[in-house]
């Protein structure tokens, strides 16, 4: 019989490691746009090309892991109303520096400990790269959070890098099966999009733009 003891996995102490890890990353970046290797200093072209061809009133929006801000941005432009949450002070300092004058409401939260207000009052979501940044054992604390934030019918624009269920990723980041991104619809959300994409970046060689919709 093993009578090792077993220790329960830390929820809470990992995200706080990945936070402060994100916390040290910006800083360190010294605000340097080349230093942030996610940042492109323009809006995600799959966000883009959604906001291109949306034939909808633009209502509430809400960009998760909002980084630098492009993406809340571009949903401004477009006329949403728009809130954008990073748990990075000096990304949410930053982005509001850079978007200056924009009337986005930038605001340093930490999507597992969401202000009340936020819950459950958004019609748009979108969300890059961010759940991909997390510890795999917080995958679904991730989606279950970005759901908390939808009205009923809201819709999910969520953009990753993906990987066959055999590759393996040291990460971070850990590019998601495309079963980890179907947690959504375990979560009270429908498939409406699941676009497969050839990826030329050396992370993985597929990225996903998948779009669900929140039960009524
Ligand atoms: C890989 S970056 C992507 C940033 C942005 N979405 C983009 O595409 O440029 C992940 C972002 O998620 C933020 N983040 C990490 N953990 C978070 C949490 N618990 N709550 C809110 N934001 C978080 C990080 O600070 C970082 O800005």
């Amino acid at each position: 019989m093993n009578t090792e003891k077993q220790t329960p996995y830390n929820y809470e102490k990992a995200q706080q490691e990945a936070t402060e890890w994100f916390n040290n990353y910006y800083k360190e970046a010294s605000k340097e746009l080349s230093n942030i290797a996610w940042a492109k200093g323009e809006v995600n072209p799959f966000l883009q090309e959604y906001l291109d061809t949306f034939s909808g009133t633009p209502a509430k929006a809400i960009v998760i892991g909002s980084g630098l801000g492009d993406d809340a941005f571009a949903l401004y432009i477009a006329g949403f109303d728009v809130t954008a949450i990073d748990v990075s002070e000096e990304a949410i300092a930053w982005a509001k520096e850079r978007f200056d004058g924009a009337e986005i409401d930038f605001r340093v939260a930490d999507l597992f400990d969401l202000p009340s207000d936020l819950l459950g009052s958004f019609d748009f979501v979108f969300e890059a790269f961010t759940i991909q940044s997390l510890p795999l054992a917080l995958r679904d604390r991730t989606i279950t959070a970005i759901t908390s934030l939808m009205k009923p019918d809201a819709k999910v624009l969520a953009v990753c890098n993906a990987k066959q269920d055999h590759e393996h990723f040291d990460g971070p980041p850990w590019p998601l099966t495309f079963n980890e991104l179907r947690l959504f619809t375990m979560k009270e959300c429908r498939e409406l999009e699941f676009s497969i994409f050839e990826n030329k970046s050396s992370l993985s060689s597929l990225k996903v733009r998948a779009l669900f919709q929140k039960e009524a």
